[in-house]
Order: C-alpha cells, then sequence, then structure tokens
C-alpha cells in the first residue's frame, strides 16, 4: 500500500509539474521526449518527420522550462541544441512541425549546437585494458570497518559524478544520493535498515539513494527507480574505489515503521522511496572482508 500510495503521489506530481508557475530546473517529460527525438534522429533510416504525436508537447515543455531557468541549465541547453536540429530536418516535411519550430524560435535565440548526437568513433579512447577493470570489480567487496577519518565531501561529489554517467530508462535519472558526512548521524540513519547490527556506530560517511517516483507517468514504469538507481549506485561504488574509499551496500527492507521514521528523518517526499544505503569511508587496513564466493560464469550466463 505504501508503494503504491508513492506510485500514484509521484504520477499526481508529475501531471502537476506542468501547470505550475515555477518548474524544479529538471523535468522529466522533456529529458524523455528530447530523448526520443535524439533516438529519431539516429534512426536507420531516419523518418522523416516524425515525432508528431508528441512534438507539440515538447515544444511547450521546452518554452515553459526555458522561462523557468535563467541562465539556462545544461538541460535547457541539450533539449535547445536537439529541438534545432530536430526542426532543421523536418521543418520542411510537415507545416505543424514548420509552426512549431516558429515558436521555439521565436523563444530561444543563444548559440549552441554541441549538444547534440555523435558518431561512436567519435567517444574518447581509453587505455584500460580489461585485466584492469576486473580487478577493480575484484577490489569493490563490502567494506564494514572503518577508520575514523573523515570522508572530504569532494570525494563524494566525484563519486556521484561517475554515477552520474550511469544508464538509465530513457534519461530520466530518478534518483537522488542523499548523505552525511557526521558519524553519528549515519549511525542513526543506518541503525534503520536491519542489516547493519554490530557495525553501524563506526560508519564515517553514509549514503541514502532514494528514489523519485514523480518522474513517471505510468504505473507501469514504477520499478524503475530501483533499476536505475542501482546501476548509477554501482557506478558510484566502483568510483569510490578509485578515490581511495570502501563502500558497502546495505539492504532497505520494506518495514512499516522504518520507512515512517526514514521518511521523518530525510524529510522526504510523498513519491520518494529510499532504494538502498551505501556506507563509505576509509577502510581499516586489519579489518576483514568476506571472502564472498561468486557464482560462476557457467551458473550465469545461459543462452536463450
Ligand atoms: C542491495 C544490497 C543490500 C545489501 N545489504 C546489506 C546489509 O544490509 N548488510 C550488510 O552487511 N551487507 C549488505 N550487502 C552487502 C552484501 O552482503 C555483499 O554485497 C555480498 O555478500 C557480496 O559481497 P561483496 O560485496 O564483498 O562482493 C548488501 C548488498 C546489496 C547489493
Amino acid at each position: 500500500m505504501r508503494e503504491q500510495h508513492a506510485v500514484i503521489a509521484g504520477r499526481a506530481r508529475f501531471l502537476l509539474r506542468a501547470q505550475q508557475q515555477t518548474p524544479p530546473e529538471s523535468d522529466p517529460l522533456l529529458r524523455r521526449n528530447i530523448h526520443r527525438l535524439e533516438k529519431g534522429l539516429l534512426m536507420r533510416p531516419r523518418k522523416v518527420p516524425f515525432a508528431l504525436e508528441y512534438i507539440a508537447e515538447t515544444v511547450a515543455c521546452f518554452l515553459r522550462q526555458q522561462r523557468a531557468n535563467e541562465p539556462a541549465s545544461d538541460e535547457i541547453r541539450w533539449a535547445a541544441d536537439i529541438l534545432q536540429q530536430y526542426f532543421a530536418v523536418c521543418a520542411a516535411a510537415s507545416k505543424q512541425v514548420a509552426q512549431l519550430a516558429l515558436q521555439f524560435e521565436a523563444g530561444w535565440q543563444q548559440p549552441g549546437g554541441q549538444k547534440v548526437p555523435y558518431r561512436y568513433d567519435g567517444l574518447p579512447s581509453l587505455q584500460m585494458h580489461y585485466d584492469d577493470f576486473l580487478l577493480l570489480c575484484q577490489r569493490r567487496r563490502s567494506v564494514r570497518w572503518y577508520l575514523p577519518n573523515p570522508v572530504p565531501k569532494d570525494l563524494l561529489e566525484q563519486a556521484v559524478a561517475a554515477a552520474a554517467q550511469a544508464p538509465s530508462a530513457c534519461n530520466r535519472q530518478p534518483f537522488r544520493f542523499l548523505y552525511t558526512l557526521d558519524p553519528t548521524k549515519a549511525a542513526e540513519v543506518a541503525a534503520l535498515a536491519v542489516g547493519t547490527a554490530g557495525f553501524a556506530g563506526q560508519l564515517p560517511a553514509l549514503m541514502v539513494v532514494v528514489g523519485d517516483l514523480s518522474q513517471f507517468a505510468e504505473n507501469r514504469d514504477r520499478h524503475l527507480i530501483y533499476i536505475d538507481a542501482a546501476l548509477a549506485s554501482m557506478q558510484l561504488m566502483l568510483a569510490l574505489d578509485r578515490l581511495g574509499l570502501a563502500s558497502c551496500p546495505i539492504n532497505w527492507p520494506d518495514i512499516e515503521q522504518n520507512e515512517t521514521k526514514m521518511e521523518t528523518l530525510l524529510k522526504l517526499e510523498a513519491w520518494e522511496r529510499p532504494v538502498m544505503l551505501i556506507a563509505t569511508g576509509y577502510a581499516d587496513p586489519a579489518g576483514g572482508i568476506a571472502y564472498s564466493q561468486k557464482k560462476s560464469v557457467a551458473q550465469l550466463l545461459v543462452e536463450i
């Protein structure tokens, strides 16, 4: 019931967002539709015109967001660049699109053009071999014993910058990393998760990965907060290793009482749900690490 309530609150928030005076900086509808336009531009063969069923909604959403975000955010600049490219391709093929192009141009005259689709061979090269990557994956282990040294905030920022590169459904990134660098607060929050008995009291830093159900208009997308947040969390934990920090993911079980306490403690919105916790800090070199035998490739990789 709690999950259902959060899903409905999220959908209501999604729909109401379009009517607000001052929309938040990031808009899931804009992100999703711009993502769809990028896919259309990349399509082989490209269909022209395309996106007729949602381009008017996208331009309206863009203009609303653009007015509310001065100076323009990276999200707005990306949207503008993609819309510009879309109109360059499709305006001549449809009167409706040509009219929308005029509306768009009346609302946006800034230079840009960088945040557009690019070729695979335009990706930066990387001198990291598979063996190095496998070693990184082997090094990332759940660490539960830490030194009392404080964790610099900029390391968390760097880790989150890596997490932000993770894939997410329609590029909506429906999550936030709430954090504390205060061991007392970390202990208080970690104690709400039942799997931390015995080690919650010595965590130098803690993150609560929170999913945002207001990023979705449909019930069918309700699991994406868990999927997208987990993918980003994995990148975060790998990055923490390279920043010299250890980590431990912590389960957030669905227990009524603890959910309520967490909601109050973190001032969560009705449409937000904790996905998991991640403890982090400088590992105690003498602290033990569970062997945690992994399953074999043969067990995990099965032909369909
Ligand atoms: C979603 C999730 C929840 C977890 N919850 C806990 C937990 O509550 N307490 C704990 O000590 N470890 C927790 N872990 C860590 C696992 O026990 C650990 O990942 C697993 O045993 C494999 O060990 P490794 O992480 O060192 O490879 C969790 C891991 C994940 C991914």
